[in-house]
Order: structure tokens, then sequence, then C-alpha cells
């Protein structure tokens, strides 16, 4: 790329004092490169990012200047800080993540999950602001979907954005595991959270309707999820609270309620599974937009991260097959039959259909591939693939 030397420049002079603005226009170019496949420069651009964020773990953020301007006081978390752990068996009750290990992708959500996202950013960015005008920002925020559809991704890039570490809790590992305890373990975690400058992260946040419902522990029950919603409030100038779920149906209203926050995150749509499989191809120099909108179509009802598997699959299967004649439609069709990616079984089959047809499908189906796409995924020459389009055509005509 041209004038790439001063462009990281700029860069290095806009990310010295970590500013979250700053990163997340670094973020922007990083996506515009990805997309224009200039991956080397986007993978210099993240390195920077990450050293950014590391050299700055020291340093006082927003966050833990509008906490002390909250009235409350937070040291920083460090790799030597020791963890919280349950008194009895020594079991550590939440790992930390720091930002300077955490790639800061955003996952491909819709637009206006995004400016739900972004608008939870800004109050955390502007929480001096806000707490000035007698306010506070929002103090959790409940991310339920599907399995690997990018939750725990989204709350990892949360906290990298605000340049703090992840308190990360496994609820139910919490809860179920030492059920007599339960209560004073969540007081532990939640004042090691309030402790330090963080994201406190629960994930499987649905552990907490288990414990409703089971009829043999009422008294207990009460108390776990009492403790649990205390510790929630009381995290007020302190730090977000974000809880994940796949369950999300198991939560009752009063716990949704407490939630000020509540994020929705879908299955990808068509375009976005394009980009999250041309981002898995990147490395790849042989593959293509037309693979990438081929893994798209055939993972269609699938998560982000069962396409990103398939990808993947399909990467080594294209590099195994090295020299021989296979072609991408080929290889897809082979691995829509595997059984540890659920591929819509119409989809498959649609795939094994003699070439001419798959042909003339693929060029008026919803995707439209165009003919030299259809030349690369068949492995056939261009002129070949008009031929059939009009062929199959004429023969439709008669
Ligand atoms: N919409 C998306 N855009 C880009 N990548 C995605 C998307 N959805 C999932 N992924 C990728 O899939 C992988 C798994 O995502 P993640 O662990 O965040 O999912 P999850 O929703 O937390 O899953 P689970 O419910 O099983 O914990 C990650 O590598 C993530 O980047
Ligand atoms: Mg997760």
């Amino acid at each position: 790329m041209l004038h790439f030397a001063i462009l990281k420049s700029l860069i290095r002079v806009a990310l010295a004092d970590n500013s979250g603005p700053a990163r997340h226009q670094v973020e922007r170019l990083i996506e515009a490169l990805r997309a224009d496949g200039e991956t080397k420069e986007a993978a210099a651009l993240v390195r920077m990012l990450n050293q950014g964020a590391r050299s700055h773990e020291l340093a006082p953020s927003r966050i833990s200047r509008s906490a002390s301007a909250a009235g409350g006081s937070q040291e920083r978390l460090t790799p030597s800080v020791p963890l919280p752990v349950d008194k009895e068996t020594s079991a550590p009750l939440a790992t930390v993540i720091f930002p300077g290990d955490i790639v800061p992708q955003l996952p491909l959500f819709p637009e206006a999950l995004k400016e739900n996202i972004e608008a939870l950013v800004l109050e955390w960015e502007n929480s001096e602001r806000i707490a000035a005008a007698g306010m506070r920002p929002s103090l959790s925020c409940l991310v339920y979907g599907a399995p690997g559809t990018g939750k725990t991704t989204l709350a990892f890039w949360f906290a990298a954005r605000l340049g703090i570490p992840v308190v990360l809790a496994r609820l139910d590992g919490l809860i179920s595991s030492y059920l007599g305890t339960t209560a004073r373990n969540l007081g532990a975690l939640f004042a090691f959270a309030n402790r330090y400058e963080c994201v406190l992260v629960l994930d499987e946040f649905d552990a907490i309707a288990k414990v409703r419902d089971d009829p043999n522990e009422v008294g207990e029950i009460k108390r776990v999820v009492n403790a649990l919603l205390q510790n929630m409030d009381a995290r007020e100038g302190r730090g977000i609270t974000i809880g994940l779920t796949n369950h999300e149906s198991l939560l009752d209203t009063a716990i949704w309620r407490r939630f000020e926050v509540q994020l929705a995150v879908p299955l990808p749509g068509f375009e976005q599974r394009v980009e999250i499989a041309r981002r898995s191809l990147d490395a790849d120099a042989e593959s293509t937009d037309a693979d990438a909108k081929l893994l798209a179509w055939v993972c269609e009802g699938l998560s982000g991260a069962e396409l990103q598997t398939m990808a993947l699959k399909f990467r080594k299967r294209r590099l195994l097959l090295d020299d021989i004649e296979v072609s991408p439609v080929t290889t897809v069709a082979q691995l829509s039959r595997s059984t540890s990616v659920h591929i819509d079984p119409e989809r498959a089959d649609r795939l094994f259909l003699d070439e001419v047809t798959l042909t003339k499908y693929f060029a008026t189906s919803e995707i439209k591939f165009t003919h030299g796409e259809l030349a690369s995924l068949f492995g056939r020459s261009t002129k070949t693939i008009g031929r059939r389009i009009s062929e199959e055509g004429s023969r439709h005509d008669e």
C-alpha cells in the first residue's frame, strides 16, 4: 500500500493516549483494508492496536477516573493480582483476560445491533460527563442468542475498546458446583470485580434460572438470586456487568428487567456470512470471493462459528488436494455431508445436482454469481459457463 509507513506513523501518534475514538477509527481502517484484501497491512495495524493497549495497561483509564469521580476507588488489575477463589476448594471463580490479549474485532452484526453497541460504548467513554450531569452509564447488559453467534467476542471487544480487562466468570460453575456456598462465591466475585477497573462478564447466565427451578433448594435459591441481583445493582460507579446466555427463554422477567441494556444477537445474514467466510479464507492466497460466496450460500441458517469451521475445513481440503483437479463446488459438496457442520440438507443435495443444472441455478438464484465466479467455482472456462447457461435457458424456453 502506498505511503503505508507514513500512515503507520500517524496512527502511532493517534494511539499515543489510547483514546477510544482513535482506536475505533483504526479498527475501521483495519476492516476496510481487510475488505480490500490488504491483509498484511491490516495485520500490522492489529499489532499496533494490541501494543497500544498493552503499553497502557498501567495507565489510569477513563473508567477509573470516572469511578473516583463517582466516589469509588479502583486499583489496576495486573497479571500478578491473585484471582478470587472458592474458600473450600481453592478453585478460581473467574479468569482475567487483558486487553492486549484480545484481538479487537467486533463480529459482523446488523446495523441496528451495531448502533446499540456503539451507544453503550459511548456512554462508558463519556461516563465522566454523564456523572457530572447527575446520571450514570448503564450498569448491566444482557447479550443473548444462539451458540457461536459472537456473544463472547462482543463482550471481549467491548472491554478491549475501553482498554480494560475482562473478568470472566462462568455462572454455571459458580452456582451448580458449590450450591451451599454460592452466595458467598458470588460475593467474592463481585468484590473482586469492584476492586479493579474491568468489565465483569457472566457467561452461562441462564444457570441462575436452573437454581430457581430446583424444588429442593427453595431457601438457597432465593438467597442466590437475590445475592446476584443485589451485587449487580451495587456495581454503580464501578463498572459494567455483561451477562451472556444461549437460553434467554429460561430467564424470568424479574431478571430480564434488571438488565438495563438487552442485545439480541442474530444468526448472520448472507452479506455478513460472505464477509465472515472472506475473513476466514483471508490467509489463503488461492481462495477467491466466489469461494466465500459459495460457503456463505451453503451455510444459510448456521452461526458465524459454524461457518468459520466450514471455511477452515474448505481451506484444509483445498490445501491437501493440491494439484488434483477438484473444483471448489465439488469440495464444498463433499464437506456439506460432513457431520460436524449442520448444513441444510436441501442445500447439500442441490450441490450434487448435475453441473449444468447447478450452474444455471447459481446464475439465477438470489446470489446471482457472475459467469467469472462460476467459472472459478466449477473449474471451467467462462465460455463453457456461458454456453451452459444459454443451453439450459433454451431448454427451458422450449
Ligand atoms: N457475526 C459474526 N461475525 C464474525 N465472526 C463471528 C460471528 N459470529 C460468530 N463469529 C465467530 O465465531 C467464533 C465463536 O464466537 P463466540 O465464542 O463469540 O460465540 P458465542 O455466541 O459466545 O458462542 P457460545 O454461545 O457457544 O458461547 C468466534 O471466532 C467469532 O469471531
Ligand atoms: Mg460464548
